[in-house]
């Protein structure tokens, strides 16, 4: 199991359990984790929301990319990805080409259940947010896709998500 100390790498939407499942491995395998937004917000000294208010979203887009680039090209991490990292293919070729990728997949009703109320999402403070993430969603599904593996996150059970990815990784 994890043999090649590959990165273990999560993608898929906002609010999909990424940053859950990826404390919870980090802890069961004993790894190191890494956030892109995290990263992000340390460096620029800022939250994500202000750095989209304030410099706009290609901005940090272009952030996204040199942290997500610096990270795929360490080892033996557990890597929670912000939901739009993969809309450059290029991103999700340098963490493909370093580690194992798991799409969370969850419904569009899911990741509404868990965003109502929130403000800390930019791309969602929008007048019909389930919409919005209808919309995105089916916009970056085939990206998600190219995930080396599928994970059902539709229930709210980080556990079993995470027994899930190991199940696969032991199988690998
Ligand atoms: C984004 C997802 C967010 C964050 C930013 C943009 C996206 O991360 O990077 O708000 O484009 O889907 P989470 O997926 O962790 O919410």
């Amino acid at each position: 199991m994890l043999k090649m100390n590959k990165n273990i790498v999560l993608i898929g939407f906002m609010a999909s359990g990424k940053t859950l499942s990826s404390k919870e491995l980090a802890r069961r395998l004993k790894r190191k984790r890494v956030s892109t937004d995290e990263l992000i917000a340390e460096r620029e000294k800022k939250s994500i929301a202000e750095i989209f208010a304030q410099s706009g979203e290609p901005y940090f887009r272009k952030l996204e990319r040199e942290v997500v680039h610096e990270i795929a090209a360490q080892k033996n991490l557990v890597i929670d990805c912000g939901g739009g990292v993969v809309t450059d293919p290029e991103n999700l070729q340098a963490l493909k080409a370093n580690g194992i990728v798991f799409f969370l997949e969850a419904a569009p009703e899911a990741v509404y259940r868990r965003i109502k109320g929130q403000k800390n999402r930019p791309l969602l403070n929008v007048a019909d947010p389930l919409d919005k993430i209808k919309t995105l969603l089916a916009e970056r599904d085939p990206h998600y896709r190219m995930a080396h593996h599928v994970v059902d996150s539709n229930d709210d059970n980080i556990g079993k998500v995470v027994d899930d990815i190991l199940n696969i990784l032991s199988q690998d």
